[in-house]
C-alpha cells in the first residue's frame, strides 16, 4: 500500500461504513477480491509501454483516451513511454429509447486534434461487447490517420457481441464486474489503486 495513497480493502470498508454502501438490490452484500494489485498493474503497464515504444520508435503518436474510464491507465501509460506523444480525449454516448440501449454509439465529445496523416493510438480501460471500440475505430478511420491502433487495459473476450481485437492488451479477464484503476460502478471506485472484482455474497457469486 502507498502510505500516502489509497488501500483498496480499507477504502471499501470505509465506503461501506460511511456511505452505508448499497450498490443495489442485486449487489447488496458487496464483496471484493483484488484481481490485479497496484504492483502487478505497474509491471504490466511498464511492459505495454516498452512494447508500444518499440513499435512507435521515431514517431510521435497522438494518444486518444476514451473518457471516463481510461484516464488513469492512460496517465500511467504515457508517462512510461520512451517516445514523445500528444494527447486528446473522446467521450462516447450510446443512444436508445428510454432505458433500452440501441447499441448505437456516437461521439459525445470529439477530438480537438485533426488526425489525418498522424499515428493514432486509442487507449481504453476495458473492451467488453466490443461495440464502443469497433464504432470508434470506424469513425476515426474515415479521418484517414497514418495509422490507428488500440491499447486496452482489460479485455473481457467472452462478452463480445461484435468482433474486435485490440493491438495491445494489459490483461484478459473473465466475465466478472471489475472496479478500480479508472473502472467504476455507478461512478464509484474509479480511484482504487487495484483492480477488484465486485460481487455479491448473497447471490452465491461472490468471492
Ligand atoms: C465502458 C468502458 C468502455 C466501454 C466498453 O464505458 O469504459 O468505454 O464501456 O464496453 P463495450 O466494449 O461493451 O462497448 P462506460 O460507458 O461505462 O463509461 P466510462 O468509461 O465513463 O466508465
Amino acid at each position: 500500500m502507498d502510505r500516502r495513497g489509497h488501500d483498496t480493502a480499507s477504502c471499501l470498508r470505509g465506503i461501506k461504513r460511511r456511505q452505508r454502501f448499497s450498490p443495489g438490490a442485486e449487489m447488496r452484500e458487496a464483496a471484493t477480491e483484488i484481481l490485479f494489485t497496484k504492483g502487478a498493474i505497474e509491471r504490466r503497464v511498464a511492459e505495454l509501454a516498452a512494447q508500444i515504444s518499440r513499435d512507435y520508435k521515431g514517431k510521435e503518436p497522438l494518444v486518444v483516451g476514451i473518457l471516463n474510464g481510461a484516464f488513469i491507465f492512460m496517465a500511467d501509460l504515457i508517462r512510461a513511454l520512451a517516445v514523445p506523444c500528444r494527447v486528446d480525449f473522446v467521450r462516447l454516448a450510446s443512444y436508445g429509447t428510454g432505458s433500452v440501449s440501441s447499441g448505437e454509439i456516437r461521439i459525445g465529445k470529439d477530438l480537438e486534434t485533426p488526425i489525418a496523416g498522424h499515428d493514432v493510438l486509442i487507449v481504453e480501460d476495458i473492451v467488453d461487447t466490443g461495440l464502443t471500440l469497433s464504432r470508434l475505430v470506424e469513425i476515426l478511420q474515415k479521418r484517414q490517420p497514418a495509422s490507428l491502433k488500440v491499447c486496452a487495459f482489460l479485455d473481457k473476450r467472452e462478452r463480445r457481441r461484435v468482433p474486435f481485437t485490440a493491438d495491445y492488451v494489459g490483461f484478459s479477464i473473465p466475465d466478472r464486474f471489475v472496479v478500480g484503476y479508472g473502472l467504476d460502478y455507478n461512478e464509484k471506485f474509479r480511484f482504487l489503486p487495484d483492480v477488484c472484482v465486485l460481487g455479491t455474497s448473497s447471490e452465491g457469486e461472490g468471492i
